[in-house]
């Protein structure tokens, strides 16, 4: 078989790719190692900024996300004895979109669907061939008959344990990386949400935070340590956990339920540079990580994608290849400040186990410098609303 693009991963950046391209009339074929039940099953990011909203427009993809999406004004942020409500409407002008990816990857499912493009689930041991020169080629496994596509560009968008970075030759790419000691435990839930906004705590017992799906299913997170496992945490002792970290007050609304998704991820900051390495091409996770405090990475990834897909487009619109020269670079200037964000977020908001009664002061400090300074809180406002593409 030939393509003109092979994308690896079906995950939100693999889609939103492989939409924009057809848009523009370029050949695709999508291979996704999961079946795309599993891929809907995981529960992610649930924050769009303005920027992915506009690009999901560009891509077909607008009609559900304003009908059921919740477009937020504005966040609350609570550090120890300081509260603090971010407008961020009033302050940059703009609102986020709280829109589950689970919904963000429907929609793009159902618009691959529509038009019969070519996703290949279950596709085993997917392998990126030959990128280094410029007939490259991708082959996998599929009903146990190992089979082959030749290409003229693989794109790499299979998160941070997929192939396509891993089969760049050592030395080639380097890797920058932080891992934060303690992880976030999150539930879903079909309760109502305990406040219209998302409420970010930080409580002398660790992190927590209020988001939402809709008005009756709602996300919630705690910082808990690495070494605990998820058995060890019944729902009870969740949302007790919840109640004494985000106040007596949002403890008295806050419905409780048993949860229907429930698990604990690890904290990271990653990037890989450069983003290209021949012919092939890291986009989302699969070049990047970010903690989830501030909701950047899925962002991120459809940052990613404008940038690559603009240069794509350029390459058999236009037949210039100054845009895929200049993605790693655009795509990185953007990625390197939204590590800054997530990194200071993550901080500002978590209780760091080798860390003192100086650095919770700090803290407190920072918060306190927030809430008095209409400056510190438009960065704040102008970062989580999403810096421009
Ligand atoms: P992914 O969504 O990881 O998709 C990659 C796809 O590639 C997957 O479908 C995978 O099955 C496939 N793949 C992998 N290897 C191969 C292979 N060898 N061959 C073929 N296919 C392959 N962000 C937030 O903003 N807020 C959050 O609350 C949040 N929570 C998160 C929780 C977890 C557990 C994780 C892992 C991430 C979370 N993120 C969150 C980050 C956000 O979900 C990601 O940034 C986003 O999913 C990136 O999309 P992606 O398409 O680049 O990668
Ligand atoms: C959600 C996740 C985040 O990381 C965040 O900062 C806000 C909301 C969520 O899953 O709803």
């Amino acid at each position: 078989m030939r393509t003109q693009v092979v994308i690896i991963g079906a995950g939100p950046s693999g889609l939103l790719l492989s939409q924009l391209l057809h848009l523009n009339g370029i050949d695709c074929v999508v291979l996704e190692r999961k079946s795309a039940d599993y891929v809907l099953s995981r529960i992610r990011a649930g924050v769009l900024e303005q920027g992915m909203v506009d690009m999901l427009e560009r891509a077909g993809l607008g009609q559900r996300m304003h009908e059921i999406g919740l477009p937020h004004d504005g966040f609350r942020l609570a550090v120890g004895e300081t509260a603090l409500r971010i407008d961020l409407k009033r302050l940059t002008g703009r609102s986020v979109m709280v829109y589950g990816q689970t919904e963000v990857t429907r929609d793009l499912m159902q618009a691959h669907a529509a038009r019969g493009a070519q996703v290949i689930y279950e596709a085993e041991a997917v392998t990126p061939l030959d990128f280094d020169g410029d007939q490259p080629r991708v082959t996998y496994v599929q009903d146990g008959v190992t089979r082959e596509i030749a290409c003229d560009f693989i794109c790499g968008c299979d998160g941070y344990h997929g192939v396509a970075r891993a089969s760049v030759p050592k030395g080639a790419i380097t890797d920058y990386e932080k891992v934060y000691p303690f992880g976030w435990l999150g539930i879903l839930a079909h309760v109502p949400p305990v406040d219209h906004e998302l409420i970010y705590a930080n409580h002398p017992r660790g992190f927590a935070l209020a988001s939402m799906r809709s008005h009756s299913l709602s996300r919630y997170y705690i910082q808990v340590p690495l070494d605990t496992p998820l058995e060890a945490w019944p729902d009870a002792a969740i949302w007790d956990e919840l109640k004494r970290r985000l106040g007596e007050e949002a403890a008295a609304r806050m419905t409780t339920g048993p949860s229907i998704e429930k698990s604990i991820a690890p904290l990271r900051s990653f990037v890989a540079e450069p983003l290209r390495f021949g012919r092939l091409f890291l986009a989302g996770d699969a070049g990047h990580i970010v903690p989830p405090t501030g909701a950047k990475g899925l962002n991120l990834a459809a940052s990613d994608i404008h940038y690559l897909s603009e240069g794509l487009i350029e390459v058999y619109r236009e037949k210039s290849e100054a845009g895929i020269d200049a993605y790693s670079a655009r795509a990185l200037a953007r990625i390197w400040k939204a590590e800054r964000f997530s990194w200071w977020m993550t901080r500002l908001l978590h209780r760091f186990p080798e860390e003192g009664a100086f650095d919770a002061r700090m803290q407190q400090a920072e918060m306190d410098y927030l809430a008095g300074s209409q400056a510190a809180q438009t960065s704040l406002a102008e970062n989580y609303a999403g810096l421009p593409y």
